[in-house]
């Protein structure tokens, strides 16, 4: 029996990638290198400090850690400025109407995501009040593909693993809900996210029954 939806938020609910990719190149382009779109799916659910990395070592830039942490500031504040000023129309299609739906129907809810500015974001598109829990970088320790995140979101509302379902974009989330024990709704296209139980490309005309039901066929064939 499925109890619980437990959603990443990058990418599923709302596409904040373009923003870290501006504040990225950005940060890129004053440290004397360009930063492409390309370069940015490499960061896709990765942690902050580990998207700095990936970034320094395009642009073939060695740092100490007090630099590094300054970099990964500077980004953040404008990254901070961008998501400042997203509104109710950044949520992804159909993606809020189907979390109510979820709880209406009795499932609990929650947000599990390794970014730090996930109450910023809660607030901007004024969605907080659909999550029974949420989960975020704030609280963690150990970023995806770690199944932490997930598991913390289980436990809060004393859900086994195998009661709960993930819904991500990135394949780090992906195999983060299977080393939990989770099933897992891709989002996105089937050729990246092969791993997931489902892919689905949007939430649009998509209902949580249709999902529950084809996770039924799969536990029983
Ligand atoms: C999510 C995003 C990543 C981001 C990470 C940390 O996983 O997909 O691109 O780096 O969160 O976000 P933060 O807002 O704390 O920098
Ligand atoms: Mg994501």
């Amino acid at each position: 029996m499925i109890q619980a939806f437990i959603f990443d938020l990058d990418g599923v609910l709302v596409d904040t990638a373009k923003y870290h990719y501006l504040a990225w190149r950005r940060l890129a382009q004053s440290l004397g290198f360009d930063f492409t779109e390309e370069d940015n799916e490499r960061l896709k659910g990765v942690s902050r400090m580990q998207s700095l990395d990936i970034l320094l070592s395009i642009g073939n830039i060695q740092a100490d850690e007090k630099t590094r942490h300054a970099y990964a500031e500077q980004k953040n504040q404008w990254y901070v400025e961008y998501i400042s000023r997203m509104g109710r129309d950044e949520i992804l299609p159909e993606a809020d109407r189907f979390v109510r739906e979820a709880r209406e129907s009795g499932l609990k809810t929650a947000i599990a995501s390794a970014s730090k500015n996930t109450p910023l974001i809660l607030e901007r598109l004024g969605i907080a009040d659909l999550f029974d829990a949420v989960i975020d970088g704030r609280i963690t320790s150990r970023a995806k593909p770690d199944p932490e995140v997930f598991l913390l979101a289980a436990q809060s509302f004393g859900s086994e693993p195998v009661a709960c379902v993930v819904f991500e974009d990135a394949a780090a989330g992906i195999q983060a809900a299977r080393r939990a024990g989770m099933y897992c709704v891709g989002i996105g296209s089937p050729q990246q996210l092969s791993q997931a139980d489902i892919v689905i490309r949007t939430f649009r005309g998509l209902s949580p029954r249709q999902i529950l039901l084809q996770l039924e066929d799969i536990r029983t064939n």
